[in-house]
């Protein structure tokens, strides 16, 4: 006979309700926690000297170069660490020439929010589909495929030019074959070797991005992007870019989009564990909680604290993501 006192296999001595009992043991026993110093800001830059809302994505603007200086100051002072930066051109071509340019709108970007916040580390995107003229992220041959080789040319001037205006990562966007390899190359020749290449490993062909595309004027003229971004179906494709990209030299690896992808964050995570994880919390992500909120379907802050807490606990040490000055702002008081 088993007394009351004794363990027993009804399990009746087994409550993990104990452990949740008062906020204070529950905050001991947490296991992830999101800091603002996981957060990565991004910003879109554009000509000009105004501030722009944009549409599909409330409480998102586009600034000029001297706005967005001043915005990642601002940013800083909340404790964000990190700006990601995405240009918009005023004057697009085939090849994408501004992507590249000594004053194109990211490089002057850089340099002056290096000037005004040098402690923020300043990635910059590097695609060309916000700097072409039909919008995708490589340079087309005339039946409207990608021609890989003059692209990788391109990527690496970009992120050179990207690195001689100040930029402190470079994160390559376009998932064209061989471009962490080629961008590698190029920085190295130009004595750039301390500059680290955040690389897209793993990005889906995603609706998901559909308010960024309005965002940053970057959706295809034609076609789609479904030749080179990822096929949502596949996760073990997945392994087999991040691989390829750490073997060409990658520093850090990225799952984009972030919430319909948590396994493959999951998978990343185990299969690579000495690099550090990014995941995108894409600009989709973003308008999707914000209409709701909005709406008054959803509290806010609880939804966004939980979509990026589910990030970090599926292995992201780093999330880039629209909502990170709230977010930052919401850390300062005390988490229930
Ligand atoms: C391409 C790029 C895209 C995003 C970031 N970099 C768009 C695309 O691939 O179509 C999307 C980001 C988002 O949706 O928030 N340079």
């Amino acid at each position: 006979m088993s007394s009351n006192h004794s363990p027993d296999s009804s399990g009746r001595h087994q409550r993990p309700q104990r452990l949740r009992r008062t906020a204070a043991i529950r905050a001991l026993v947490r296991e992830t926690r999101l800091h603002v110093e996981d957060l990565i800001l991004p910003l879109f830059v554009e000509e000009g000297d105004g501030v722009t809302e944009i549409s599909s994505m409330p409480g998102v603007f586009r600034r000029s170069v001297a706005e967005s200086a001043a915005h990642a100051e601002q940013a800083a002072e909340l404790g964000i660490r990190a700006v990601v930066l995405f240009g918009i051109p005023k004057h697009k071509d085939a090849s994408g020439s501004q992507s590249w340019a000594e004053d194109g709108i990211v490089q002057r970007a850089a340099r002056e929010i290096k000037a005004a916040c040098p402690d923020v580390v300043v990635i910059a995107d590097t695609c060309l589909c916000e700097y072409t003229d039909h919008g995708h992220c490589g340079i087309l041959r005339d039946d409207h495929t990608i021609d890989t080789a003059s692209t990788l040319d391109v990527l690496a001037r970009v992120a050179v030019s990207q690195a001689e205006s100040g930029a402190d990562i470079v994160a390559p966007s376009g998932m064209m074959d061989g471009m962490v390899g080629a961008i590698r190359a190029a920085l190295d020749d130009s004595g750039f070797e301390q500059i680290p290449i955040m690389s897209y490993a793993v990005k889906y062909a995603s609706a998901f991005y559909g308010p960024f595309r309005d965002a940053a004027d970057g959706a295809p003229a034609f076609g789609d992007r479904r030749s080179h971004q990822m096929d949502p179906a596949n996760s073990r494709e997945a392994m087999r870019e991040a691989r390829l990209d750490i073997e060409q030299g990658a520093d850090f690896l990225m799952v984009k989009p972030a919430l319909a992808y948590l396994d493959i964050v999951r998978s990343l995570r185990d299969t690579f564990p000495s690099l550090p994880l990014v995941a995108y919390n894409v600009s989709g992500e973003y308008a999707m909680l914000k209409a709701a909120a909005r709406a008054g379907w959803l509290d806010e802050q609880a939804v966004v604290m939980e979509s990026l807490l589910g990030m970090k606990r599926a292995g992201a040490d780093l999330v880039i993501t629209y909502h990170a000055e709230e977010v930052a702002r919401w850390l300062q008081k005390t988490i229930p």
